[in-house]
């Protein structure tokens, strides 16, 4: 359902339209991309941000995890993403390594999500212990997304993708994380792989607003990989992942009926092939015929 009355130009998103949308209680929708196309489609949707998460690691470069994709391939795809964006809110994800060395280097990578490749906010994974950090990208005029829960590059630290947040000592800790954040002035917050009833504790506590991959639908807003809600991940669906469409079928069966007609010489067809204009094809065919005389 949209919540602007028909006719009226969509609006640009922004870091306080977030905030205004949490006040009004309207469910914020983001969802990833990684390319122009995906971009376009995403953002003509109507969805309010439009995140390069290092998910594409995995989705589009084909790696085991989002620890080894580089700086360089994150601007290369958020620099595409953002040629297809023009009403969503685009954030794209510091890479694992981009901002653990040290603050100076984190801000200068941050920096370059801004000025190479248009991105508006950079979401970075940890709590209490990056608040410094974030603090110092904010205070570049960068803003920033916090992420907590189950945090990907994380994976070595918690021994795989487990649900966060299941002991009372955890909950307690996600819930100092959340607001260690809140207080950083983050720009939202994503809550990934954590119980509903955390997630929404965190949502109440807090005044930025938090949005969920796999923590229930009490927070602020929600979102999804791309490639997970059309399948094209080539394996089973995590718990949380809803599939609205099955493009690998569709896929596979546009290029599967393609290879068919090239193979039985359906394809192309007349209709679909380029024609000489018809003088010059008089004058081709009279070239041609006094050669085959020539010949004889
Ligand atoms: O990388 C990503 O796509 C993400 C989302 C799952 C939040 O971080």
């Amino acid at each position: 359902m949209s919540f602007i009355p028909t006719g009226e130009p969509r609006r640009k998103v922004t870091v306080a339209s977030l905030r205004d949308k949490k006040l009004r209680h309207e469910p914020i929708v983001c969802l990833t991309a990684y390319d122009y196309a995906a971009a376009r489609l995403v953002d003509e949707a109507g969805i309010d941000i439009v995140l390069v998460g290092d998910s594409l690691a995995m989705t589009m470069l084909g790696y085991e995890n989002t620890l080894s994709i580089t700086m360089e391939e994150m601007l290369h795809h958020a620099r595409i993403v953002h040629r297809g964006v023009k009403k969503a809110l685009l954030f794209a994800d510091m890479p694992y390594g981009s901002f653990h060395v040290n603050a100076d280097e984190a801000v200068r990578n941050a920096t370059r999500f801004v000025k190479e490749a248009g991105v508006e906010a950079v979401k970075l994974e940890g709590g209490e212990k990056r608040v410094d950090l974030i603090r110092r990208i904010i205070d570049a005029e960068i803003p920033v997304a916090g992420h907590i829960g189950l945090t990907p590059q994380s994976t070595h630290a918690m021994g795989g993708y487990k649900v966060q947040g299941k002991s009372l000592s955890d909950v307690e800790q996600l819930m100092r994380d959340a607001v260690a954040l809140d207080r950083a002035g983050v720009a939202c917050i994503y809550l990934e792989g954590i119980p509903r009833e955390v997630a929404a504790l965190i949502t109440a506590e807090v005044k930025t607003p938090t949005i969920g991959i796999g923590a229930g639908p009490d927070t602020d807003g929600q979102v999804l990989v791309f490639h997970d809600l059309l399948n094209l991940t080539f394996g089973p669906p995590a718990k949380f992942v809803r599939r609205y469409a099955d493009v690998a079928a569709v896929i596979t069966e546009a290029a599967q009926k393609f290879r068919a007609d090239v193979q039985s010489r359906h394809y192309p067809s007349d209709e679909e092939s380029y024609h000489l204009p018809k003088e010059t094809k008089q004058a081709l065919e009279t070239v041609l015929d006094r050669k085959r005389a020539l010949s004889r």
